[in-house]
């Protein structure tokens, strides 16, 4: 008898209520059994409750074998504050994303972004590029330790072993600002490893690290570090390393060349961006955060609140992204069915949402998706 998963499903705010139908569809379209466990996340949640994934969420998370999401609206500091239920106002919520949240929350480390072109999608900047990106998900620039106002200690402290820091401390205390990048080896380490295990498994020639070490020489010394210690572990492998500003003029110039990149936290959600575009944009971008128990799948795209319950959008990256859940889960038939499903469709080109230049919307591509499927 088939598994049955226990899977939390967490559409969030805007599109992601509409794609993530179109992903439960294709789901029982190619047999999946599950009981799905709906949690609360996004934006409503911040203002009624100041907490944008409440404990109840969490707990769903801890009961799953793992989770899909749709997608969060994310704002700043000052308007989260302004749009909070007025009796919520001053009583020291700050917003922080729910996402960045459940990836350290559950040591979700490995972020694990596919930027695959599809043949013939009419999105594709190129034929043939095959990338996959794993970015540190839990570290770095976005770990979360920042300060507004840095405290009088921290700055005295920083100052007493870094000279540089008396150019900052002349300013006054509330004019000034610090967010810190704080990397670890064991961090970097298993990013590295993870994105080199991926090229073994998937016979890529080379892994290339983006960093920056010419200037962050702690970080990004790190980084390089564990890289070679790591690269020494695969020999059969190449590696090879370029800095995050010329990997984007690379990556536009020879996307062919590169098959496995591995970056910090910051550096790969900005050459995220770069690659999905790369292979048709948001509509195809997908992503696993993956730790050692536990998994969270989503779409890489934001809740484009504009198109929210309009049946727009382009369902095909949640639907890839629930293809890598039901991979990971150890469904591998399955997963590649939905692949060759979506690439069957793309190729057609009958079927095209809105960013493909056409006019299908999200839930007859979901439709075309298991036509593809049952049409095998
Ligand atoms: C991503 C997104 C998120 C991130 C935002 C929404 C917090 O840009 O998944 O790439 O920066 O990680
Ligand atoms: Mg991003």
């Amino acid at each position: 008898m088939a598994k049955k998963y226990r899977i939390a499903w967490l559409p969030g705010d805007g599109v992601g209520v509409d794609v993530m139908d179109a992903a439960r569809k294709v789901l029982d379209a190619v047999g999946v059994t599950a009981d799905y466990v709906p949690g609360d996340i996004g934006w409503e949640f911040w203002r009624k409750e100041g907490n944008p994934l409440p404990e109840r969420t969490i707990k769903i998370l801890k009961e799953t074998d793992v989770a899909l999401f749709g997608a969060i609206t994310s704002k700043n500091k000052e308007v989260a504050a302004r749009e909070l239920a007025p009796e919520l106002q001053g009583k020291g919520h700050v917003y922080t994303s729910p996402v960045v949240a459940m990836r350290q929350m559950f040591d979700l480390y490995s972020c694990v972004r596919p930027c695959k072109a599809f043949p013939k999608n009419p999105l594709n900047y190129r034929e043939g590029i095959d990338i996959t990106i794993f970015r540190e998900n839990t570290e770095g620039l976005y770990g979360g330790v920042e300060f507004f106002p840095i405290p009088e200690e921290v700055r005295n402290a920083i100052e007493k072993n870094n000279k540089k820091m008396a150019r900052f401390n002349k300013f006054p205390a509330a004019d000034v600002a610090m967010s810190t990048r704080i990397m670890t080896r064991t961090g970097c380490e298993r990013i590295i490893r993870k994105a080199f295990e991926f090229a073994v498994a998937n016979k890529k020639p080379e892994v290339t690290l983006v960093e920056k070490p010419n200037v962050l020489r702690e970080t990004g010394g790190l980084m390089v570090d564990c890289m070679k210690k790591v690269a020494s572990e695969f020999p059969a492998v190449a590696w090879g390393e370029g800095n995050i500003d010329a990997m984007c003029m690379w990556l536009l110039k020879n996307p062919d060349r590169y098959h496995v990149l591995v970056a910090e936290n910051m550096f790969g959600d900005i050459i995220s961006d770069l690659c999905a575009q790369l292979v048709g944009g948001l509509g195809f971008a997908y992503s696993g955060n993956i730790g050692e128990k536990y998994a969270i799948f989503e779409p890489t795209h934001g809740s484009a609140p504009k198109y929210a319950g309009q049946n727009k959008v382009n369902p095909l990256a949640t639907i890839l992204a629930a293809m890598m859940m039901i991979e990971w889960l150890g469904e591998k038939d399955k997963a590649r069915i939905i692949y060759e499903a979506v690439s069957k469709l793309v190729a057609e080109g009958k079927a095209r949402t809105y960013d493909m230049g056409g006019n299908t919307t999200t839930s007859e591509m979901a439709d075309a998706v298991i036509a593809a499927i049952r049409s095998r």
